[in-house]
């Protein structure tokens, strides 16, 4: 089905307010919408700079849910009867959201799983399994986890080789070394992160997916964290395969996407088998339905993806250029902050940063930075991150993480550069 047969399924309209009328972006209207931020955490206002780990939830979400699970829940797909028809109405509506919000071709093209990791799992398993002995799959030392693991696993299973590429000392993809380990063709996917957890660094995906497809790979994009702050253009980007996860675009958890070509989907044996992926079922064999369903074994996270595609509707109330300067604005003010301090140093200066800085103070663990934070009302992340190889690559076992969303002042950076500034009086 193309998008000028998809059947027009009708939702609640976008409630108009202060932050979907031109560009301004009001950032004490948007935290109105968001009933956490108001709470006090040690008597003190509740600072959230942890967002790149898991982005708080506007109400609109929060009741969204509710009102699903109030007004409009069955399983989905199998009933025959009123309240199901709603139901599935209503997850294939969050289904037509993500495709509208990255430009898919297709609604087909989307593909609801539990998280990133699973959507990464999902192709190593599948696509992978369509990858000869003696092929490769490259990925870059800044990888989360989620990017590298499900990779290795492949490798050992079914004999695929494992390839690196490396980054500069500011953090960047090494294009050259990049280039290098494409140039035998027996690359046959890139999988590499859009934007990269640990230093915030925006790689150039256009450029990357036209190297890979010179070379004859195919591009999966971790967009995790890319997909939160900026809009993501599949088709314009070019990739074969694109992945993310709801909590981190102020969704629920539990809901992820994978995003690939219908054509590509297709030809991709299941990743797991069960109710609602097949077409027929005999002892003999089975056959499979057609994507995305062949994709979606079992009954899906109904309401999440319900709450995703809410999260989706209220992201898309923002302007994205305003959005992007809000950001851009926060982490240019935080960086210059923060490098007044010493002996505190900025992991990374990759081209474009955006949303996330991570530092390293002498001789203070940045468990005890978080924690001593964390006694001040400010949350942020401390450790390798799940990217223990960006780590060894950086000779550093840990850093602290602050990381930005629509949602964080610029007095809350001050406030955490004024407390580092008197954490770091403690220790010298
Ligand atoms: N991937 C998440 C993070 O970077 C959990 O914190």
């Amino acid at each position: 089905m193309t998008w000028g047969e998809a059947k027009e399924k009708p939702h609640e309209k976008i409630k108009a307010n202060s932050i979907n009328q031109g560009v301004v972006f009001d950032v004490e209207a948007i935290r109105a919408q968001f009933p956490i931020l108001t709470q006090k955490i040690y008597n003190r206002p509740f600072v959230f700079l942890d967002s790149a780990a898991s982005a708080q939830k506007p109400e609109m979400v929060i009741e969204g849910m509710a009102q699903a699970m109030r007004t409009q829940y069955a399983n989905i797909h199998r009933g025959l009867y009123w309240m199901s028809d709603r139901a599935t109405e209503a997850y294939e509506e969050a289904r037509n959201k993500v495709a509208h919000f990255l430009n898919a071709s297709v609604r087909e093209e989307i593909i609801f799983t539990r998280n990133s990791t699973e959507a990464i799992n999902l192709v190593a398993h599948s696509f992978g399994s369509l990858l000869k002995k003696g092929q490769a799959v490259l990925i870059s030392e800044m990888e989360h986890h989620a990017n590298l693991v499900p990779w290795q696993m492949l490798r050992d299973r079914a004999g695929i080789e494992l390839r690196v590429a490396p980054i500069t000392d500011s953090g960047d993809l090494d294009q050259e070394a990049f280039e290098h380990l494409l140039s035998d063709g027996k690359v046959g996917l890139v999988a590499i992160t859009h934007m990269s957890n640990v230093l915030g660094g925006v790689v150039p995906a256009k450029e990357i997916v036209a190297k890979a497809h010179a070379a004859g790979a195919l591009v999966l994009l971790d967009g995790s964290q890319a997909v939160v702050h900026q809009r993501v253009n599949v088709q314009a980007l070019g990739a074969d395969f694109y992945t993310f996860t709801g909590h981190k675009l102020y969704g629920p958890t539990g809901i992820g996407v994978l995003w690939a070509r219908a054509a590509l989907l297709d030809s991709m044996p299941p990743f797991l088998g069960g109710g609602d992926m097949i077409s027929t079922v005999m002892f003999e064999r089975s056959t499979w339905a057609d994507i995305p369903h062949k994709f979606e074994a079992g009954t899906p996270p109904i309401i999440e993806a319900i709450g995703l595609g809410l999260a989706i509707e209220w992201r898309q109330t923002l302007d994205d250029e305003a959005l992007a300067s809000h950001e851009e604005a926060l982490t240019n003010h935080a960086i210059a902050r923060l490098q007044n301090i010493d002996g505190l140093t900025i992991i990374g200066t990759p081209k474009q940063r955006c949303g996330i800085v991570s530092f390293v103070m002498e001789g203070i663990h940045a468990h005890d930075i978080a924690t001593l934070l964390d006694k001040n009302g400010i949350a942020v992340r401390a450790g390798h991150h799940c990217a223990e190889p960006l780590m060894r690559r950086l000779g550093l076992t840990a850093t602290t993480r602050a990381s930005f969303g629509v949602y964080t002042l610029k007095e809350e950076i001050d406030f955490l550069a004024e407390t580092l500034q008197r954490i770091q009086g403690f220790f010298v």
